[in-house]
């Protein structure tokens, strides 16, 4: 810059007082907040207990995430794997003679829960027969019953009935001695009543079970099918704990990923080597976010094949793995 053009020396003397005004105060701000995060810091790490320590290292930890390595990529399958559940199965499954008395027995104490049913309290809430399902009848179950010849099926979501009563006359068709286990906690899902409003509700306590045991009563078929009236996840750990097998079982109650995931894992931990596991509802408006979600995943992470058969598919683990 000329002279001439230089600002009169008092706008000089200003500008520079200005600017090191803005320095000094840009540094103090910077020295202050320095102070203040190692005052934090300091505070933070002698106030909290070791164990809080870590997870606040943790957590400060993840506000800056690296980048996914190779090898975390690589690991993903193996932490996927890592399905991690509570119970452990018994090393020593059942003989399918003896699955009913086992339910039986830890479930119903020793008694049947179709003993003297329906009592007189119900009769006249319950219809002879009232059975509606959701491709409960397609040709897939009299394939897989052909192909499997099953001493035991279990049934995960069982609703009023319609495919298990299904499977049963399919068995009884190819004279099959098969035992029909149905785990359904038997409330449907909320809202269920405003399509089923002839199902009764009574104190909240919707007659779903006892309108399905009437359906069996109604078939004859009392010797073959039997309820376990809890949720999918406790009951299926449960079998797995007492040793109950299966050769054939269908998957067919929550269809949200997360519902369809647990379901396929923990039920494949209970089926008998060779046998087939199925679910309905593979192709849904819920595309690539319901059950084909889970059934795709799980069938990828243990290298196994899916079949379809109309809207079902199907795992036999007795085909070679192969995708
Ligand atoms: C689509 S229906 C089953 C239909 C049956 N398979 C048929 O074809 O007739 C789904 C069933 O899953 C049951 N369900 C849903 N969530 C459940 C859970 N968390 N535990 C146990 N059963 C459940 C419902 O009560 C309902 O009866």
């Amino acid at each position: 810059m000329k002279e001439d053009q230089r600002p009169p020396l008092h706008l000089q003397n200003h500008q520079r007082n200005k600017l090191s005004i803005t320095k000094l105060f840009t540094h103090t701000s910077a020295y202050v907040i320095l102070v203040l995060l190692s005052y934090t810091l300091g505070y933070v790490s002698h106030s909290y207990p070791p164990q809080q320590q870590q997870r606040l290292q943790l957590q400060l930890s993840q506000l800056t995430p690296p980048p996914p390595s190779v090898f975390q990529f690589a690991n993903l399958p193996t932490q996927l794997d890592n399905f991690r559940v509570t119970a452990h199965c018994s090393n020593s499954p059942l003989p399918p003679n003896l699955v009913f008395p086992t339910i039986l027995d830890r479930v119903f104490n020793g008694c049947s829960p179709y003993t003297n049913f329906p009592p007189p309290h119900l009769r006249s809430f319950l219809k002879q027969k009232r059975i509606k399902g959701w491709g409960s009848y397609g040709a897939v179950f009299e394939h897989l019953i052909k192909r499997v010849k099953p001493r035991v099926i279990i049934e995960v979501g069982t609703f009023l009935g319609a495919s298990a009563l299904h499977m049963v006359n399919v068995t009884r068709k190819l004279s099959l001695q098969t035992q029909i286990l149905c785990l359904d906690d038997f409330r449907g899902w909320p809202g269920f009543r405003d399509r089923f409003k002839d199902i009764k509700m009574i104190n909240g306590d919707v007659l779903l079970l006892q309108q399905f045991m009437q359906n069996v009563v109604y078939f004859n078929a009392t010797g073959s099918v039997l309820p376990v009236p809890f949720s999918r996840g406790s009951g299926l750990e449960k079998f797995c704990k007492w040793g109950i097998t299966a050769d054939l079982i269908e998957i067919d109650a929550g269809h949200d990923f997360i519902s369809a995931w647990g379901d396929i894992n923990r039920a494949f931990r209970i089926l008998r080597p060779g046998g087939i596991i199925f679910g309905h509802d593979y192709f849904t408006a819920a595309d690539n976010r319901g059950v084909r979600r889970a059934v795709n995943l799980f069938a990828q992470m243990n290298n196994l094949r899916i079949q379809t058969d109309d809207q079902h598919w199907v795992i036999d683990t007795a085909l070679a793995k192969q995708i």
